[in-house]
C-alpha cells in the first residue's frame, strides 16, 4: 500500500523532511501542516499544503490526518512538540516521529534542561536560575566580572538569548527579559563559554538511538558574524572542527548520558535530538559543551543533513515510530554540504515592505546540478514566487569539499534577487572549514 506521510511545520527544514520523504517508493502522498508553496518543487509527488492550520492546532491536525489516513507524522516544529501534538497523536496509535511534550522540555524550558544536564553530569556552563530580576541582581552582585548570558526560559523563537561582556551589560539585559512576555518570567544566567560552536543531530526510538551528523551554523545577521542572533543564516555540513576524537566525546559524554537520562526518569526521547555544543579549549585539550537541546532537526541544519542520508525515510521513520531502529543501518553519502538563507532585507527586524514582492530566479537555481533549493517564506501566484516572511528559501550546494560545496551554493544564489533589491543573505558561510582547508 501507499503512504500519506505528514509533517508539521512549514519552514525549510521541513521542506527538506517533504524532500526525503518523497523519495520514499513507500510514499505517494504528503502532506504538510502549515507547508509552504515551493514544497511541491521538489517532487512530482503530490504534496498538499494547509496554510491556515497552526503547527499547535491538535484538533485540526488530528483530523487531517485522519481523513488522510496518514500512516507516519513527522513532528518538525518546536511549537507542536511544546504542544503535545505527539502525545496525542501516539494516543490515537498513530506513528509519530518527535518527541513527546515531557521528552521535549529538553528544549522548552532551559531551566529544566539544564537541571538535567547537571543531574547527569552533562558537560555545561555554570547557571542561575532566576524567577524575579531582583534575584538575578543579587547572584551577580556576588559572582566575579566576566561576560554573561542571559536567557528567557521558553521558546523566544531563537531571540530570547543576550549575550553580555560583563555584569554592567548583564544586570541591563535582565531588565530585558520583561520583553519576551510569559516565556522571560523565569530566566537563566549562565556563564558565558568562549570556544566555536557546532551542532550535532542523533535519533532515537527511546530504546537505542543513532548518530546521525553534525553541522556549524552561522547565526548572526551578517558577515564576519556581526549584528543580531538569527535562527540560523548558513550552515556547512561536515563541520571539521569535530576531530574523530572530539566526536566520540560528544557520543559518549553527551548525547548516549541524555538518552540515557531520559530514559532514567521515565522520559524516553523518541525523534530527533539536537544538540547544539561548543568545543572549549583547556589547557592542552579541547572539550565539548552543550549549549542548547533541541527537540527538532535545526533549521537550515536539516536543509543539508537530511539529503546527505541514503536511508529510506518512510522506513526509518516507522522504525523509530515502533521502537525498531536498532534494525536500521545508518548510511550517508559523506558529501560536503552548504546551505545559504535568502532572507527579506531588515529581517530579522522590520522587513515589512518586502512582503509581496517578486523573488526571482528560484527555478532556474533549483535547475543547476548539485544544487536544491528548498522554500519557506514564499507564496505562489500563476507560476511566480512572493516574498512571504524574513527566512524567504534556502539554497544547499554539495560538493567533494566545503570549498566545492559553497561555491555551487553562490553560484545558485547568484541567479536569485527580489524586486526592489531586497534580498539579504550572508557571503561567508562556512568561513572557518574554507580557511582551515587552505591552510592545510
Ligand atoms: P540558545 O538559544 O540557548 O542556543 O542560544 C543562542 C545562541 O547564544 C547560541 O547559539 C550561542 O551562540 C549563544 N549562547 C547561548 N548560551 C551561551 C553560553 N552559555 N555561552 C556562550 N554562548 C552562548
Ligand atoms: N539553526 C538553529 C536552530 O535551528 O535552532
Amino acid at each position: 500500500m501507499k503512504e500519506t506521510v505528514a509533517i508539521i511545520g512549514g519552514g525549510g527544514r521541513e521542506s527538506a523532511l517533504v524532500h526525503a520523504y518523497a523519495k520514499s517508493p513507500h510514499v505517494n502522498k504528503i502532506i504538510a501542516i502549515p507547508g509552504n508553496d515551493f514544497m511541491q518543487q521538489t517532487t512530482d509527488k503530490i504534496v498538499q499544503t494547509f496554510p491556515t492550520i497552526s503547527t499547535t492546532d491538535i484538533p485540526s491536525i488530528m483530523q487531517i490526518c485522519d481523513e488522510n489516513h496518514a500512516g507516519l507524522v513527522d513532528i518538525a516544529q518546536d511549537a507542536a512538540v511544546e504542544a503535545g501534538v505527539s502525545n496525542v497523536l501516539q494516543r490515537k496509535g498513530i506513528s509519530v516521529i518527535g518527541p513527546t511534550k515531557q521528552a521535549g522540555q529538553l528544549e522548552w524550558d532551559k531551566a529544566w534542561s539544564r537541571n538535567f544536564m547537571q543531574n547527569n553530569a552533562i558537560s555545561h556552563p555554570s547557571f542561575q536560575i532566576c524567577q524575579t530580576p531582583k534575584q538575578g541582581y543579587e547572584y551577580l552582585a556576588q559572582q566575579p566580572e566576566q561576560g554573561w548570558v542571559i536567557k528567557a526560559n521558553g521558546l523566544a523563537e531563537g531571540k530570547g538569548v543576550i549575550i553580555t561582556e560583563n555584569s554592567a551589560q548583564a544586570l541591563r539585559a535582565i531588565e530585558e527579559m520583561k520583553r519576551f512576555g510569559k516565556a522571560g518570567e523565569q530566566f537563566l544566567i549562565e556563564q558565558l563559554l568562549v570556544g566555536e560552536e557546532f551542532s550535532t543531530y542523533a535519533i532515537s526510538d527511546g530504546n537505542s538511538w543513532k548518530l546521525i551528523g553534525s553541522a556549524q551554523d552561522h547565526k548572526r545577521v551578517n558577515n564576519f558574524d556581526i549584528g543580531l542572533n538569527t535562527g540560523g543564516m548558513g550552515c556547512s555540513t561536515p563541520p571539521l572542527i569535530l576531530t574523530p576524537e572530539l566526536i566520540k566525546q560528544v557520543q559518549t559524554q553527551i548525547i548516549a548520558k541524555t538518552f540515557e537520562g531520559m530514559q532514567k526518569i521515565g522520559r524516553p526521547y523518541t525523534g530527533i535530538l539536537y544538540l547544539g555544543g561548543m568545543v572549549i579549549h583547556q589547557q592542552t585539550t579541547d572539550q565539548p559543551f552543550v549549549i542548547e537541546f533541541n527537540a527538532r532537526w535545526g533549521d537550515p541544519e536539516a536543509q543539508i543533513i537530511v539529503p546527505s542520508l541514503i536511508n529510506d525515510f518512510f522506513e526509518l521513520g516507522l522504525a523509530v515510530a515502533k521502537g525498531e531502529l536498532h534494525t536500521i543501518k545508518l548510511s550517508t553519502d559523506q558529501k560536503s554540504r552548504v546551505v545559504v538563507a535568502g532572507t527579506s532585507r531588515g529581517y530579522p527586524e522590520d522587513y515589512s515592505q518586502v512582503r509581496g514582492k517578486e523573488i526571482f530566479g528560484l527555478k532556474e537555481a533549483q535547475q543547476m546540478e548539485g544544487v536544491t533549493v528548498y522554500g519557506a517564506g514564499v507564496k505562489r501566484s500563476e507560476d511566480r514566487y512572493y516574498a512571504d516572511g524574513g527566512r524567504l528559501f534556502y539554497i544547499v550546494g554539495e560538493g567533494i569539499t566545503v570549498i566545492e560545496a559553497r561555491e555551487k551554493a553562490y553560484e545558485a544564489m547568484s541567479l536569485i534577487s527580489i524586486e526592489g533589491n531586497n534580498l539579504h543573505y550572508r557571503t561567508d558561510i562556512g568561513w572557518r572549514d574554507v580557511e582551515r582547508l587552505r591552510h592545510k
